[in-house]
């Protein structure tokens, strides 16, 4: 189970990550529909259903992390760290899972004011303290300088850009960055 290896809560600077309650997934519901969140992301609008349903089944996988972000009782976003195999790992005696994807959404009316950096580096040292993987990506549309700009703070470097790698809703195939951090790089925040 995801709590057995990562001890939530925990603190991201001024907010809480914790693993999320249904009265949770409907603040989130409240705005991860809203256009100027689905504009950047690949998954565009959810069903409400499917959206929770999918919420509860990652607290019962042990390679999906995902947490809301709380800040005096109101959830202003959310988190999740994704755990894979690096490329060439296979079945057997070898060591799986050395990577982490992450991901975060920030509600627009909270964006701003470094809540998705303190996720982002909150998931980090989850990934690197309590998971022990070795390093982590995230991905996004080239153009969402707000989310790049999240990853180059917490010290991830640039890796890929993808020339019209990356399907958006309304643009079509536009360019896409991917960012990585190996766990020796990573500095917690002070
Ligand atoms: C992108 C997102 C996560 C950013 O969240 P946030 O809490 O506002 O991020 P932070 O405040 O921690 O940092 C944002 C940085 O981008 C900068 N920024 C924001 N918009 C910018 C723009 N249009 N051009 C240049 N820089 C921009 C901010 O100034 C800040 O950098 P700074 O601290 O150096 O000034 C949030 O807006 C969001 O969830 N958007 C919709 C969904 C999304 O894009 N998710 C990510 C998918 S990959």
């Amino acid at each position: 189970m995801t709590s057995d290896r990562v001890a939530w809560p925990r603190t991201a600077g001024p907010l809480v990550l914790r693993q999320p309650t249904s009265d949770d997934l409907d603040q989130v519901l409240a705005w991860r529909n809203d256009p100027d969140v689905v504009r950047w992301l690949l998954r565009t609008t959810v069903d409400p259903e499917k959206f929770r349903t999918a919420w509860f089944d990652s607290i019962d996988d042990p390679d999906q992390h995902t947490a809301v972000a709380v800040l005096d009782g109101i959830v202003v976003g959310t988190g999740s760290l994704d755990v894979r195999d690096g490329i060439g790992q296979f079945d057997g005696d070898v060591w799986r899972g050395a990577e982490g994807l992450l991901g975060y959404l920030i509600d627009p009316a909270h964006a701003g004011r470094g809540y998705a950096t303190a996720v982002t580096r909150a998931l980090l040292e989850i990934a690197f303290a309590d998971l022990g993987l070795r390093r982590v990506t995230a991905e996004c549309f080239a153009d969402n300088v707000a989310s790049w700009r999240v990853m180059e703070k917490v010290g991830m470097r640039r890796e890929q850009h993808g020339v019209r790698d990356s399907w958006h809703a309304e643009l079509g195939w536009v360019d896409g960055y991917t960012y990585a951090i190996l766990a020796e790089e990573f500095a917690p925040a002070p």
